[in-house]
């Protein structure tokens, strides 16, 4: 791990006959920075940057991107080999604690995340008062929420106990998950089993009914696990900079997560997996007309996108989506599902990849693009694929708060603005105004 180094190099900031110098930042894979932070103060300056498109918010040792060249680590680690070669449970630990568990380390956090795996009966109650059709993300946002009311350990010293916490979360949020859905199709609950994977425990208490037990397949585990560890962390995006934002005014973890899972919720962030599937379907069901869709997509009055296409930092291949794309023919043979939006899907990445809007603007798939396809074919209906992004994305959530609440560098995250509104008023009461 580096830590950030300050180069002996500085931009020049000229306002006016005023010559400022930036000090220059460089990260551990030579990622250059200007250091404004004390912009405001000797210049009276702030800077604008909508969306934070080029802003760096922290410091982080967790996760590596190149949106250039397509490379994505966690921990150092290649996202292909971690995808190929590690259980979903493996990447969690790695993330939370910077190191691939060994034997015996694996062992104690799988205990932990069965002993934990059991939602409080009380809890189960609050199932009830959802309407039938209530979203599931909804639904997850307040229950993860309402954890903290349960389990109030994080109280005092929040990070003394953040490894029992983080493995409560990892563990609970599968049962809040299952529960959800089993709610809101009308089934009896199915509680946790212990003999089960991480995985195989979620699809049991998904699947499995009084008069049809369910089978954990293998393939199924394996297509699943590889899906949580493509999603499992992603540095400063959209829900993971809203973990961090509420947890810097000091809220508690539940509290943070709670407003990642809202922020992920959008079909411009997670939402845009069951965006995508609706996508395919309507091309599908409107006699595959690609046409109709690229030319809604490319009008600048149009609000629709392409969804599964285009990202903030990738500028070629999402290698999630590489990976995922790989993925999709081979656990549909196994599974013997044949899947008419595939096609579809594949068709319009074609089209897309030969068309000069979507050139010129380095639009590609990304990680949303397929991982629906892999959903439906083991079964998760399509109101659950962004809650299956969260479970994915709940490690990488945990330790990027973890690491930013470690840091003495942190603090509470209040942007400025640029005030657009009206100058100062004269106010006039009630009876006098016009
Ligand atoms: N379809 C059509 N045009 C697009 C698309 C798209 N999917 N994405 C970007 N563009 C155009 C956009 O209109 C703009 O054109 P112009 O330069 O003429 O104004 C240009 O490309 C740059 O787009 P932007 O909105 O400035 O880029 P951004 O970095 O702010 O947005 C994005 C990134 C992911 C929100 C956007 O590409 C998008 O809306 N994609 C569709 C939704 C989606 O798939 N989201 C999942 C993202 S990956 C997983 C995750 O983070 O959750």
């Amino acid at each position: 791990m580096t830590d950030i180094v300050k180069k002996n190099t500085h931009a020049q900031l000229i306002i006016g006959d005023n010559t400022y110098e930036l000090p220059i930042l460089k990260g551990a894979e030579g990622d250059k920075a200007i250091d404004i932070s004390r912009l405001l103060k000797d210049t009276g300056f702030t800077t604008y940057d909508v969306g934070s498109k080029n802003s760096a918010s922290c410091s982080s040792s967790i996760t590596y991107l190149n949106g250039d060249k397509g490379i994505l680590r966690y921990r150092g680690y290649d996202i292909e080999d971690l995808a190929e070669k590690c259980l979903f449970i493996e990447v969690a630990y790695l993330l939370l604690h910077n190191k691939l568990p060994n034997r015996e380390e694996l062992e104690e956090f799988r205990t932990l995340l069965e002993e934990y795996a059991l939602l409080h009966e009380d809890m189960i109650h609050f199932f009830d008062h959802f309407p039938p059709n209530a979203s599931p993300m909804s639904i997850l946002s307040v229950m993860v929420n309402t954890l903290h009311n349960y389990y109030p350990e994080m109280g005092d010293d929040p990070l003394l106990n953040i490894n029992n916490t983080a493995s409560r979360l990892i563990s609970k949020i599968r049962t809040i998950a299952a529960f959800s859905y089993k709610k809101s199709i009308g089934h009896p609950l199915v509680y946790p089993r212990n003999d089960l994977s991480y995985c195989g425990n979620f699809l049991n208490m998904m699947f499995d009914t009084p008069v049809r037990p369910y089978t954990v397949q293998p393939e199924v585990v394996a297509a699943m696990n590889k899906l949580l560890i493509l999603h499992a962390d992603h540095e400063q995006n959209c829900s993971t900079s809203a973990v961090r934002l509420v947890g810097s005014s000091g809220g508690n973890l539940y509290a943070s997560i709670s407003a990642g899972i809202n922020a992920l919720w959008g079909p411009l962030h997670g939402g845009a997996n069951e965006a995508v599937i609706q996508m395919l379907e309507a091309i599908y069901h409107d006699g595959a007309d690609y046409k109709k869709y690229i030319a809604k997509a490319k009008d600048k009055n149009d609000p629709f996108r392409l969804s599964g296409f285009g990202h903030r930092v990738y500028k070629t291949y999402d290698p999630r989506g590489t990976i995922i794309k790989k993925a999709c023919d081979g656990i549909l043979n196994v599974l013997n599902v044949s899947d008419p939006l595939l096609e579809i899907a594949k068709t319009l990445e074609e089209i897309v990849r030969n068309d000069d809007y979507f050139i010129n603007r380095n639009l590609y798939p990304n990680v949303d693009f397929y991982s629906g396809i892999i959903y439906r074919a083991i079964g998760i209906p399509t109101n659950m694929f962004t809650v299956m992004f969260a479970l994915g994305r709940l490690p990488g959530w945990i330790s990027q708060w973890k690491e930013m609440r470690e840091d003495p560098a942190t603090k509470i995250h209040r942007p400025r603005q640029v005030y657009t509104g009206e100058p100062a008023r004269i106010f006039a009461p009630l009876g006098e105004r016009l």
